[in-house]
Parts: C-alpha cells; sequence; structure tokens
C-alpha cells in the first residue's frame, strides 16, 4: 500500500528582489503563522491546457488573502518531466513549462509580497530527476566529474546489498545502468535517482541554488524528503521486510545534521528564511535534533504518527489525541510543532478524519478547522480543504494519475490481490484523492480550467465550490476565515500551554489553552452523534468564541460540533 509505504516517513516582509541580507523583521513570524498549501497543478489554469499553473494562482489573490493565512507553501514548480508532478526536479532554476514563466514567477511574489503574503519554496533534494543534466553527466562516464553527484554501485562487486524503493513497481531501489555496468540508488521512483550528500561539491550546487531563491526573496523553504538526504554508504545488509519501518533503517543518519548546520549557514540564517523539513525522524530526540533553535538547524518539521492513524477501517480517537498530546508535551519548551492533517500526499481530510457524507456538511469539516487551528504549533491549511472538499470517490484505475500509485497498483495485483480490493483501497487512501481541481464555481470543470483537466473533477463541485460558500454565512469557508482570524486575535490559540480534558472521552476531544491570564476551552465531538464531556469548568459561565452550528452550543454536543469557549479566570 503506498499510503503506509508514504511513512518516510504577523510581520511584513519587505518586498524585495535582489536582497543581500535577512529580509523578515520577524524572524519567528512563522509561529503565528497560518500556513495554506498550495498544489499548483490543481488550483487554477489560466491558459486552458488543464493544469493549473501560476498565473492562475496570481489571479485568485484576492481569494487567498480573503482566508486571512499568512504564507503560501508551493509544492514545486521546477521544469520536471513530471514522473512525480514536480517531485523529480531537472532544472532548479526554471519554472515547469506546464506552470508558466520566471517572469511569471517573479510577478506572483512580488504581488504576493504586496499584499503581505509569504511564499514558502519546496526544496527537492534528496533526489533529482533522471533527466537533469547533473544525473545525465553522472550516468555518461565513471570518470565524469559528476559521477559522484549520485549513489553509484559497480556492478563487478555483484548486486548491491537490497534497499526498499518506496516508489518503484518493483520495490527495488536499485537500477542497473549498462551504459557503465553500475547500479543507481532510488529510494523513490526510478527517475528520481538520490543525491550523494557526502559530496561537499553536489552540497555546495544546492546551497547555491537555495541562495538564488533566496535572493528573490522567497520567505521559507520546505525540505522534502530531507530526513533520507545522508546515507549510511558503507551499505549494510539490510534484511528483507525492513521496508515495514522503513524510516528507522534509513532516515536521519548523522551526517543529517552536519548538512543542515551547513545550509542554515549558508543560506538559512544569513537570508532569514523559515524553513521545514518534511519527517521529523523516528523520535523525539529526531526531532529535536532537527528543531531547537540552539542548534541551528531547522525551524519546524512535520512527523506523520497522527495523519497516519486513519485507515478505510476507521481510527481510535483515544490513539488520536495521545499522538498529539504526547508530541505537545515533548515541545512544549523546546522547539515548534507543525499542525496538519492533511497534504499532498494524502487523501482528503474530512474522508479520512471526519465524515464526509451530506448530512455531516460542513460539521465535519470545520469541527477539524477549529482543531487544526486551536493547537499549539504552526497550522498547514491544505488547498480546498477551507471548502471541505472531499475524496472524489474514483471508481476505475483510470482515473488515477500518481505514478507511484499506479506502480503499486500494478505491484499489488502481480501479488495476488483482486482488483476491486485494491480500488476500494484507493477509493479512500490514494494521495489523488487529495489532488483533484480546487472546485471555484459551477461553471464547466468547476472554473478551474476551459480545457480538459488533468485529473477529474469531483462531481460534487455543483454545490460544494468557492462561490457558493462565499455567498453562505453558515459554510465552511465562511467558518475557516473566522477560525483563522479568532486564532490571530487570541495569542493563548498560538502561544497557550495545551492541557488535555476528559483524557477517556471515546467521542470528544477536548483541551485547554493558557496564556496569561487566559484560558481558552476547545471542545470537539469527532463523532456522527451526539456527545457529552466531562470538563470539569462551570460551561454557563464561559463565553464561546466560536461554534460551528447556526445555534449557540448547549450542554449535549451535536454531531461534530466544535464550540471555543473564553473560560472565567480567577
Ligand atoms: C515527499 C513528497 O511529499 C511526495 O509528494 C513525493 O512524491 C516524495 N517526497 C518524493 O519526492
Amino acid at each position: 500500500m503506498i499510503v503506509a509505504a508514504l511513512q518516510w516517513c504577523g510581520c511584513q516582509n519587505t518586498p524585495t528582489t535582489k536582497a543581500t541580507t535577512i529580509t523578515n523583521k520577524d524572524s519567528n513570524w512563522w509561529k503565528s503563522a497560518v500556513i495554506y498549501q498550495l498544489y499548483p497543478r490543481s488550483f487554477k489554469d489560466s491558459d486552458g491546457d488543464g493544469i493549473g499553473d501560476l498565473k492562475g494562482i496570481l489571479s485568485e489573490l484576492d481569494y487567498l488573502q480573503s482566508l486571512g493565512i499568512d504564507a503560501i507553501w508551493l509544492n514545486p514548480i521546477y521544469s520536471s518531466p513530471n514522473d512525480d508532478n514536480g517531485y523529480d526536479v531537472s532544472d532548479y532554476r526554471a519554472i515547469m513549462k506546464d506552470f508558466g514563466t520566471m517572469e511569471d514567477f517573479d510577478a506572483l511574489l512580488a504581488a504576493m509580497h504586496q499584499r503581505g503574503l509569504k511564499l514558502i519554496m519546496d526544496i527537492v533534494v534528496n533526489h533529482s530527476s533522471d533527466e537533469h543534466d547533473w544525473f545525465r553527466q553522472s550516468r555518461s562516464s565513471r570518470n565524469n566529474p559528476y559521477r559522484n553527484y549520485y549513489h553509484w554501485w559497480p556492478a563487478e562487486k555483484g548486486k548491491p546489498p537490497y534497499r526498499y524503493s518506496l516508489f518503484d513497481i518493483n520495490h527495488d531501489a536499485w537500477k542497473y545502468d549498462s551504459l557503465t555496468n553500475a547500479y543507481y540508488l532510488h529510494y523513490f521512483g526510478v527517475k528520481q535517482p538520490d543525491l550523494n550528500w557526502e559530496n561537499p561539491k553536489l552540497r555546495q550546487e544546492i546551497y547555491d541554488m537555495m541562495e538564488f531563491w533566496a535572493q528573490k526573496g522567497v520567505d521559507g523553504f520546505r525540505l522534502d524528503a530531507f530526513q533520507f538526504a545522508a546515507k549510511d554508504t558503507s551499505w549494510p545488509h539490510l534484511p528483507q521486510g525492513y521496508e515495514q519501518q522503513f524510516a528507522k533503517h534509513v532516515a536521519m543518519k548523522p551526517a543529517i545534521h552536519n548538512y543542515l548546520r551547513e545550509m542554515n549557514e549558508q543560506v538559512l540564517s544569513k537570508y532569514g528564511v523559515m524553513s521545514v523539513a518534511e519527517g521529523a525522524g523516528n523520535s523525539f530526540e529526531d526531532a529535536h535534533q532537527l528543531v531547537d533553535a540552539a542548534r541551528k538547524e531547522l525551524n519546524m518539521a512535520y512527523a506523520f504518527e497522527a495523519v497516519d492513524l486513519a485507515k478505510s477501517s476507521g481510527y481510535n480517537l483515544l490513539q488520536f489525541k495521545r499522538v498529539f498530546s504526547t508530541w505537545d508535551s515533548a515541545f512544549a519548551k523546546e522547539g515548534w510543532l507543525s499542525i496538519f492533517l492533511a497534504n499532498h500526499d494524502n487523501a482528503r481530510m474530512v474522508t479520512r478524519f471526519a465524515s464526509d457524507a451530506p448530512e455531516h456538511n460542513p460539521y465535519a469539516a470545520t469541527m477539524l478547522h477549529t482543531f487544526l487551528l486551536s493547537m499549539r504549533g504552526t497550522p498547514y491549511c491544505y488547498y480546498g480543504d477551507e471548502l471541505g472538499m472531499t475524496n472524489p470517490g474514483f471508481n476505475s484505475i483510470t482515473d488515477y494519475r500518481d505514478k507511484p500509485a499506479l506502480n503499486d497498483y500494478q505491484y499489488q495485483l502481480k501479488q495476488g490481490k483482486k482488483a476491486a480490493t485494491i480500488l476500494t483501497e484507493m477509493r479512500f487512501s490514494c494521495r489523488d484523492n487529495g489532488r483533484t481541481p480546487m472546485q471555484w464555481n459551477t461553471s464547466a470543470n468547476a472554473g478551474f480550467t476551459t480545457g480538459t483537466p488533468w485529473i477529474a473533477v469531483n462531481k460534487n463541485y455543483t454545490t460544494l465550490n468557492v462561490a457558493a460558500q462565499q455567498k453562505d454565512s453558515t459554510s465552511c469557508l465562511t467558518y475557516f476565515k473566522k477560525m483563522v482570524a479568532l486564532r490571530k486575535r487570541e495569542p493563548a490559540l498560538v502561544h497557550g500551554s495545551y492541557t488535555l480534558v476528559d483524557a477517556n472521552n471515546q467521542q470528544v476531544y477536548a483541551y485547554t489553552r493558557s496564556w496569561k491570564d487566559k484560558k481558552v476551552l476547545v471542545l470537539l465531538n469527532f463523532s456522527g452523534k451526539q456527545a457529552t464531556v466531562q470538563t470539569g469548568y462551570q460551561l454557563s459561565t464561559a463565553t464561546p468564541l466560536l461554534y460551528n452550528y447556526a445555534t449557540p452550543p448547549s450542554a449535549t454536543l451535536r454531531p461534530y460540533e466544535a464550540v471555543v469557549y473564553a473560560l472565567q479566570t480567577p
């Protein structure tokens, strides 16, 4: 299963073009920020080719600004043959043709900065595309100066030690290349060879490339799959089956910290850009080593433990609370967390963590937003979730576009699994579920494109779309904006200490956030049934700051009801 395998794992920025020094006045802006993750391929198409693009994003800046968010993380927009939708970069300093030009990028960045919106680039440097010039050179001969930019195993030494590939059709991470009679390593797809971070020249190229974007004025970097960048190149024997604990065996090799400190010194601290790693290692200790400020590595990381809990058979709320509570306590004094329930590698959060049944719309999604926006840590909201977008319910394998998922489908068929069973699982968990076009309005293709969309639009766009929700004071979108605004004006929601309340309640997730003389109580009914909660607080004297039903809350919580109370403090 791809999803299982994927366990790898307010200040204003000065608009700049050629900045050479720190641009952010508040170097900790990311702590109080709400970050919106935008999948460029699926957001808005400006030229009718069926693929979202930078001009499309530019045309929707009013909308993005209206959300109240602070920063936008763009999935990769560099030149790429698109074997993994841009996570296979063939030129780190050029824009993917499907998305536009460098002029479009510059215009977008300038327009975002004018509106006080920050931009976070996705940096994909555990691997490149096999169509990157570095790899073309590297594979051309054993003596080529770029040979050591990648990991090669000479075939005269026999077969290389078994390594698992997350995306390969046979899950074999070594690909034989007859040109030089050697194997190259690819933890992801066969067209995504792993870069050799032990090579100082390669590292310098990466820092220079990051500097290129920092000088343009980007505000942050998200480091893709970086926990795998450092490898144990003594290539120890790893047994078949180690992939069940893939990250434990291959992530966070010690040299990673040297690389990050070097990157921090050469780029991150020099330009004051925010940094977040995909993956937080295998323990709290790993995570602290990545993000504790004194170590001068990264600002944040995001861990997968919580997002991986949701299975088609459901998940256990007590476990969900335990995961979030333990991560919070481990970071209560030092370090900073990212809070998310969805991204481009996961199906839609409302389908996975609540309910996408129409009768629960918008309560299920607004309840989840209340959660994301009231926890300690920086919330990441995935495009379309502000509307409560759901899984599309694709019925045929031909509806899917994600190559790793298609490879895995073939792999599972070979293992003897029935197509119908695999499709049922994909309908719940395949990451394409979270990549369908943004639903703007009721016009053809939900207003996403005038052409043929690269992946089908969810059929529910006729009722679930931006235009309808903008007009509706009870919509998910309206609530999302209110919740963002509440977080902005209530420092307790950003900085306050977190205390779990009624810990063993199997339907309700309840907690307080306390900051100075303020205490906020959050009640979230994670179930589709009425629920009660023992808070120990006198709710009749508390002030509801926000709730997701049209009528005020009472002692019994309605299905997926969410309430944020201000408590009376002595
Ligand atoms: C993690 C990214 O989030 C995912 O989308 C991508 O496929 C892999 N890394 C490989 O780059």
